[in-house]
């Protein structure tokens, strides 16, 4: 039932009440935060398998035409045809010509240097990847970086029917500075007040945190829920609520590296609720995604900092030089970090 439970940092808690559950520590959150845990949760993350699989962007970005994407600094062309998702080396194997630039034909590029027609068959060398299209996210799966190549991605528990919403960022940084990131749910609070109200942690194992957190709506309204962060595979950290509004609704966080130090942030939300009114959520969703994008910009625009600044941080170590004032804050696209 709807209730306005409390008053928490002047915040009025909309939402179904939640089962008491004591904070697993009392200390303040950056005696909390300790490097040791975030240091030893990351490491676990780092080992498990990713079968070979990136996320690209979300599904629905991918047309017919042809776009450029890189991954692990491959160049990659992304299209559609009629059976589906494709992804294949992005230059022309007859004398390098950018297929991003090729004209759709019929599901086929055709090159704009001299006419040759590329499709899901391939032309000798130069052949498409495997591809993955969820519904809500494009996979491709590139060979060579891993032994333990998987049929489909590893992708965590997905509520049955969901509003989703994607968006994409790009840091200077490596994936596993984006998954520290939401190793450390501590900073929230401090770091997005505009978004968070008041956060605790009640639950903490090797790989997984569970904290409650009011999540700030406009108004001075917050709703309040019970979220565990765990990663299912090295190169995703996902968010999923388990107590609360929208219970069963997740948040997946994937990193995709582009380049050394340079990664991409694919954030895909899946909201759910068992409300009577979710069905007219779901049938706004052309008007709601973008509010949800929106709202997942706007915490990554902080985070990239958060990210760019610890992979700064760890290659002034690694090789010696001072990169901190090359920080420049970017308000829209995250930071970017030059030098
Ligand atoms: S470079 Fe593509 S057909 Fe010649
Ligand atoms: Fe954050």
């Amino acid at each position: 039932m709807s209730v306005f439970r409390r008053a928490a940092n002047g915040l009025r808690v909309f939402g179904r009440a939640l089962a008491p559950a004591p904070s697993v520590d009392m200390r303040p959150d950056w005696e909390q935060a300790e490097p040791v845990w975030i240091k030893r949760a990351l490491t676990h993350s780092q080992a498990l398998p990713t079968g070979g699989w990136y996320a690209l962007d979300a599904s629905r970005a991918i047309t017919d035409a042809p776009q450029r994407y890189e991954v692990e600094g491959r160049a990659l062309v992304v299209w559609r045809d009629a059976h589906g998702l494709l992804a294949a080396p992005e230059a022309c194997p007859h004398l390098g010509a950018s297929l991003a630039t090729a004209r759709a034909c019929e599901g086929k590029l055709v090159c704009p240097w001299h006419g040759l027609a590329l499709g899901r068959d391939g032309y000798k060398g130069w052949k498409p990847f495997a591809t993955h299209d969820d519904g809500v996210l494009a996979w491709v799966r590139l060979d060579g970086f891993t032994d333990d190549l998987t049929e489909a991605p590893i992708l965590p528990s997905r509520p049955a029917r969901a509003l989703d919403a994607v968006m994409r960022v790009e840091a200077q940084c490596e994936p596993r500075d984006v998954i520290q990131n939401r190793l450390d749910p501590w900073h929230g609070v401090h770091f997005h007040p505009h978004s968070f109200g008041t956060l605790r942690v009640i639950d903490r194992a090797e790989d997984a945190i569970t904290v409650r957190v009011a999540y700030k709506l406009p108004l001075s309204l917050a709703v309040e829920v019970d979220a565990r962060f765990h990663c299912p595979d090295a190169r995703t950290i996902a968010m999923t609520i388990i107590a609360g509004e929208g219970s069963g609704s997740i948040v997946e966080t994937h990193a995709t590296p582009i380049s050394a130090g340079r990664t991409a942030v694919i954030e895909a939300t899946l909201a759910t609720s068992e409300r009577p009114g979710f069905g007219a959520a779901i049938a706004a969703a052309p008007v709601l995604r973008p509010i949800m994008a929106w709202a997942a910009k706007r915490l990554w625009t902080e985070d990239a900092a958060y990210a760019e600044r610890i992979y700064a941080l760890r290659h002034q170590i690694s090789i010696g030089q001072p990169r901190l004032a090359a920080i420049r804050r970017k308000r829209g696209s995250g930071l970017t970090a030059t030098g």
